[in-house]
């Protein structure tokens, strides 16, 4: 198996649920090689947001690691808090379900800010940015606000902002779950095509047995466990 861009070992996450624990994660562990899709399925409530906060470090385990390759390279010792979610965003990009563009830019703005974000240069992340929205279909739409683009629309902006930085990993936490049965094939399609081109990484969360089956590796989150 090829290097892994991220390793997670023995995840756990319980919360609080009135006088009682909810242990939602109970030893998830995950290793996704390079450019390797994973898919990711459960039922509702198992617990596949919290796995994918994690794996993106937006949220801290209780107990359990998160290793990703060339992190601690991009760190200076002792550095935490802004500057290490700097480093992540250059690493993965994340796609939700319900989109997450800011409201008040442009397409065209929200995925270039995203690479300056990540630190791109002005200049670079402008022309990524249109690159990118060119390769989504969506050269004719760069201009308009995300309430001035349908629903498909907005997630293939939001897959042009996760790509715009060249990260060696997508998360995308059920991607088409607000979009309609064809729109949400199409848009799967592309964004496994996309990361097919660039060597890619993706782990997808789906509901859709379809879309899982057309990811290389496919998993269930059950128990708190992935199998
Ligand atoms: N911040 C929180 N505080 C308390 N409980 C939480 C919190 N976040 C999630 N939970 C609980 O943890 C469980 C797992 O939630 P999670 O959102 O990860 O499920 P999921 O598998 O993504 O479900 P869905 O398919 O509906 O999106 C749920 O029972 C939820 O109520
Ligand atoms: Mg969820």
């Amino acid at each position: 198996m090829a290097a892994p861009i991220l390793e997670a070992r023995d995840l756990h996450k319980a919360f609080a649920s009135g006088d009682r624990q909810l242990a939602v994660l109970r030893g998830a562990s995950l290793r996704v090689a390079t450019g390797e899709s994973v898919s990711i399925r459960g039922e509702s409530g198992a617990g596949k947001s919290t796995l994918l906060n994690l794996l993106a470090g937006l949220d801290a385990p209780d107990s359990g690691t998160v290793h990703w390759q060339g992190l601690a390279a991009r760190l200076r010792p002792g550095v935490s808090g802004g500057a290490r979610t700097r480093a992540l965003a250059s690493l993965r990009g994340i796609i939700f379900q319900s989109f997450y563009l800011i409201p008040e830019i442009d397409a065209l703005a929200n995925v270039r800010l995203a690479g300056a974000i990540c630190g791109l240069p002005r200049k670079e992340a402008a022309a990524r940015a249109r690159e990118l929205l060119a390769r989504v279909g969506l050269s004719e739409r760069t201009r308009h606000l995300p309430a001035q683009l349908s629903g498909g629309e907005r997630q293939r902006v939001a897959i042009a902002r996760a790509l715009v930085a060249a990260p060696p990993l997508i998360l995308a936490d059920e991607p088409t779950g607000n979009l309609d049965e064809h729109t949400g094939d199409a848009v799967v399609e592309l964004l496994l095509n996309l990361c097919r081109e660039r060597q890619t990484g993706l782990v997808l969360v789906t509901h859709n047995p379809a879309h899982a089956a057309k990811c290389a590796r496919q998993l269930t989150l059950h128990d708190g466990l992935l199998a």
